[in-house]
Order: C-alpha cells, then structure tokens, then sequence
C-alpha cells in the first residue's frame, strides 16, 4: 500500500536508536529513514479493508511516503476520536501508561503515585489513571509552564524539577510517602531520594536515559527497562530531604528486592 504520512511522532526512543549502545532494538544505520509512528492517509491500495483515503496508524518513519504492507497498519476512524490520538493517548503512549500502571503499579484508592515527565503523553495519562483510580497523583516535569499544566489536568501536587530542593519538596507533597513511582525519565529526577514510608512501595521503570551515567545508587540490581521493581529505599534510615547526592541514603542490600 502507498501511504501519504499526515503525522508523525518524535518520541523519546528515537534518541536510543541513534546509538549503537546495547539496547531492546537495533539502532538506526546512516541513510536510514527515521522511524517513528505516523498517521498516514492511503494513496493506493491493494489490500482487502484498505481504500485511498482511508486513515491509517503506520510506523512509515519520517517521510512524506512509505510503502507499507496491511499487516503492520491500523485502521483509524476519525469519527470515534481525532486521529493524532493515535499517536498519544489512544496509541503507544497512552497504552504504556495503562498497563504500566494498572497491570504493575496498581494503584489503590487513597494510595500516592508520582510520576516524572509528567505532562508527556505517558507521565499526564498515568495522573489521570491514578485519579480515576481514587489515588492522589503528584506530577514532576521541568519549568512553571508544564507545572501549571499538571494543575489544570487535575494533579494533586505539580513539582518543577529544575526548581532547587526537588526531594524536599517532593517530601512535602507526599507527607505519607509515595506509594507507587513511575520512572519515566531516569537521570536526575530518578536519582532523587524519595521517602515512602510504606515498605511495600511498588515502581514501574519506563525510561532508561541517560542510559549509564546517572544510574542512582538504588535500587543496586539491575532492572530491565519496562519491568516492574520493588525500589529499595531504606527501611530504617531517615531520607535527606535534598537533593545533593552527598546526602542521599544509601540502600541496605538487604532491603532490596527485584
Ligand atoms: N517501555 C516502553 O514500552 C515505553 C513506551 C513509551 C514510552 N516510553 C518511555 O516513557 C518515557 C515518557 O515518554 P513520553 O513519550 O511521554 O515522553 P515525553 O514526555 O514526550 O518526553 C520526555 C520528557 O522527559 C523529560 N526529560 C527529557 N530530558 C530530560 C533530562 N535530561 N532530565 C530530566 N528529564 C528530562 C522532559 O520532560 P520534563 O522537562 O517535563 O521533565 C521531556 O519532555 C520516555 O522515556 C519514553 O522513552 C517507554
């Protein structure tokens, strides 16, 4: 089928794919088309159930035109919902959210989820999960402007993390610990020590970056992307409130489970 691209997707994987670093999936070679999710009109059609002008979800990459074949594409009805949904909330994203959430968090009413990168198409439909849920959601992504877009989407606490002292005022907002993390980011904002009180604190680590270098001390055991992890902050020790790693526990080995 000739597919004319309408949308496409940058999404944060396509960073991982130009690097040769061990990874889920094979990186991009030079002179290969950028991949990517697209929401493609059908130009021509040789297969059953697909018809020019049709709308479909492909994964043509970054060209105005691809080739594909009926197997790898989805139909789309734009009269159910806009067809950019299908590259966010109804798509990739929105379903990464869900299960990671729902199927691995699972959170309880009255419980306290957080998120990181909170107002992408994962991190604003995991809060919006959680609310409906019954759980508390407390939302981190970088600057005002974003801050104020998880208050209008209905989080509970909205916290900058380029604002000083992210750990103490993530305590703040979650006086009774964080019941459920969902990593989604890594680097700094992953390395932040957070204070659940509760020893039954569930995470879900979605994202890996950067992929090495700023791995916090804990959990120690390595945890593969996508998997669900039971975060080993201390059980004893009182967590800092800051943000400076001098001061961040340190996790028993003991305390840890994978
Ligand atoms: N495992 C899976 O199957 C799966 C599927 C889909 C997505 N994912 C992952 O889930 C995560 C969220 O996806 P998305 O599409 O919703 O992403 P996104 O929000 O559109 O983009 C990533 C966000 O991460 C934050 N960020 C980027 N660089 C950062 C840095 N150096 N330090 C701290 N934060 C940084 C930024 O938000 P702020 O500035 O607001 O913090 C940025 O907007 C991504 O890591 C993605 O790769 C995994």
């Amino acid at each position: 089928m000739l597919l004319r691209t309408r949308y496409l997707s940058l999404d944060p994987y396509v960073r991982g794919r130009m690097s040769d670093a061990k990874s889920y999936a094979a990186p991009m070679e030079i002179g290969d088309v950028i991949v990517g999710g697209t929401v493609s009109e059908v130009v021509e059609s040789a297969a059953d159930g697909f018809a020019p002008g049709d709308t479909v979800l492909s994964y043509g990459g970054w060209q105005e035109y691809s080739l594909e074949s009926a197997g790898h594409l989805r139909l789309l009805d734009p009269a159910a919902a806009p067809v950019t949904t299908a590259l966010g909330v109804l798509g990739m994203p929105g379903f990464t959210a869900y299960a990671g959430l729902l199927a691995i968090g699972k959170p309880q009413p009255g419980e306290t989820v957080a998120v990181a990168a909170a107002t992408g198409p994962v991190g604003s439909a995991v809060g919006q999960i959680a609310k409906i849920h019954g759980a508390r959601a407390i939302g981190i992504a970088g600057g005002e402007q974003k801050v104020s877009r998880l208050r209008a989407l209905g989080f509970d606490a909205a916290l900058d993390r380029r604002a000083p002292d992210l750990a103490g005022r993530l305590a703040e907002a979650a006086p009774d610990g964080i019941d459920v993390y969902f990593e989604n980011v890594g680097g700094p904002v992953w390395g932040t020590p957070y204070c659940p009180s509760s020893t039954s604190s569930r995470g879900y680590r979605c994202a890996d970056w950067p992929p090495t270098t700023t791995r916090p001390r804990c959990p120690r055991a390595p945890i593969a992307a996508g998997s669900s992890w039971a975060p080993c902050w201390p059980r004893a020790s009182p967590c800092a409130a800051s943000s400076s790693s001098s001061s961040r526990p340190r996790c028993s080995r003991t305390s840890c489970r994978t």
